[in-house]
């Protein structure tokens, strides 16, 4: 197919794609621990059959946890593989007063489709269906389209799955459709992301509550201890104190700060934290944040001073860096800082490898030339991201020798994890034929173009 036929076949494709994005934007399939479980599996199996549709050999695998969509279509003898990776699986919606509407309800305002997973990452499932129909029989190289089903939820059992299918899977380039543009009009690749350990700590100073009259002075109450404990993780400047932690030097992308505190939504005179370039504080240093805190409420304190209280901590690491090293890092401070003697346990919950990718090479060129041709013109910027995909690690050390283009449908507006995520309809139709033109792109470079 030429390229102007490959324009006018999404096109043609677009409205159908939109209908199926909103069928699965109603499948509320949430994959954390206490949701119905049973709508992941539906949500499964809406996407094995919408890849059914594509002509692709769909089956739903799985290995302890969630299920995922593996459909295949084989390369014609000489052209490339592509797989495909997006997930199926949402986060949670949190406090739905803060919804404008409902979250499993997509509706469309000021060109904006609204609905949890609208963007993250549904939209990303429909733009490789949209790349696949609008090609049908013609397509230029092999697929293989892996659509996970507990992303959102650490991807625990993605190992187990990549590694149990492998040699189905093997390909020569891989899209991974989770990440986001650099802005409205704006494609971008993301060529780093960061790395993640979460763990609690645990600050005792009492073995039981008591009276904070008959007792405090000379007693320090856990919470007390536990501020002054949170409180030495940062520097004066607000940047990370914990000792061992990797940080790199920037990409040269310019993010100016107005457009940074607008996007973020940072509150009128609040300073940024920390130093360097805001790029780099966000793409190449550790960030660490306190996400939350067991203790009294303060609606039912009472006066009594708090015996044990535990915070939940996030440490973002710098590409470079190894989640086992930085959490003995974190540890080490943690029971080091311990104020007045308090009992500090850390508790491990969960960590994600960083990575960083080379996006040199004909792959990369051809995805470059597919962005430029959708965006009409404006070339793809090279982006670093804050936050993890830890499987790309994993990727890369399956399959060394294959291209990884982290592409996405978010920009700065989607709001993904958040009340009142959403797709900018305009920006998706552009990557639904930048993938489109991808594929034709990829055939054009040949299995050698690696
Ligand atoms: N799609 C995101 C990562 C992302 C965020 C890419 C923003 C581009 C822009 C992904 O779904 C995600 O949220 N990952 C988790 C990882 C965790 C569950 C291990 C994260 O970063 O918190
Ligand atoms: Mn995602």
């Amino acid at each position: 197919m030429s390229e102007s036929e490959v324009r006018a076949a999404v096109e043609r494709e677009l409205p159908g794609v939109r209908a199926d994005l909103e069928r699965l934007v109603r499948i509320p399939g949430i994959a954390f621990e206490g949701f119905d479980h049973s709508h992941v599996e539906g949500s499964a199996e809406a996407v094995a059959e919408l890849v059914r549709g594509c002509g692709l050999d769909v089956k739903i695998v799985r290995s302890g946890g969630q299920p995922a969509v593996i459909g295949r279509k084989a390369a014609l003898p000489g052209a490339p593989t592509v797989l495909l990776y997006a997930h199926h699986d949402v986060q949670p919606v949190g406090d739905l007063t803060l919804w404008e509407s409902d979250p499993f309800e997509p509706v469309e305002r000021d060109g904006r489709l609204y609905g949890r997973g609208a963007a993250d990452d549904k939209a990303g499932i429909m733009a490789h269906v949209a790349a696949l129909r609008a090609y049908g029989d013609a397509l230029p190289v092999g697929v293989v389209l892996f659509v996970e089903g507990e992303e959102e939820y650490g991807s625990d059992s993605l190992e187990r799955l990549l590694a149990e299918h492998r040699d189905e899977i093997a390909s020569d380039v891989i899209v991974i459709a989770d990440s986001t543009n650099w802005d409205i009009g704006v494609p971008a690749l993301t060529t780093s992301l960061r790395g993640i350990v979460n763990c609690f700590v645990e600050v005792r100073t009492l073995d039981h509550a008591v009276h904070s009259g008959v007792y405090g002075g000379p007693v320090p109450d856990a919470l007390t201890a536990l501020a002054r404990l949170l409180a030495t993780l940062h520097t004066e400047a607000g940047d990370v104190a914990v000792d061992g932690l990797v940080a790199r030097e920037g990409a040269s992308v310019d993010y100016p700060e107005d457009r940074f505190r607008a996007e973020a939504g940072l509150a009128e005179g609040v300073s940024l934290i920390g130093t360097g370039r805001i790029t780099e504080r966000l793409w190449t240093k550790p960030a660490l944040a306190v996400l939350g805190i067991d203790a009294p409420s303060t609606a039912e304190a009472p006066n009594a001073l708090v015996p044990a209280a535990r915070a939940k901590l996030s440490v973002r690491l710098a590409p470079g860096d190894d989640p086992k090293r930085a959490y003995a890092a974190l540890r080490a401070h943690l029971e080091k800082h311990a104020p007045w003697g308090a009992r500090v346990t850390v508790v491990f919950e969960h960590d994600g490898a960083p990575c960083v990718i080379d996006a040199s090479g004909p792959m990369f060129d051809a995805a470059r030339s597919a962005f430029r041709t959708a965006w009409d013109g404006t070339d793809p910027v090279d982006l670093g991201i804050g936050g993890s995909i830890p499987f790309i690690a994993t990727f890369q050390e399956m399959f060394p020798r294959a291209a990884i283009l982290v592409t996405g449908v978010e920009d700065p507006q989607a709001r993904a994890h958040g009340p009142n995520e959403s797709l900018h309809l305009g920006e998706f139709a552009r990557v639904c034929l930048a993938e489109a033109l991808l594929l034709k792109k990829v055939a054009e470079a040949g299995v050698d173009g690696r």
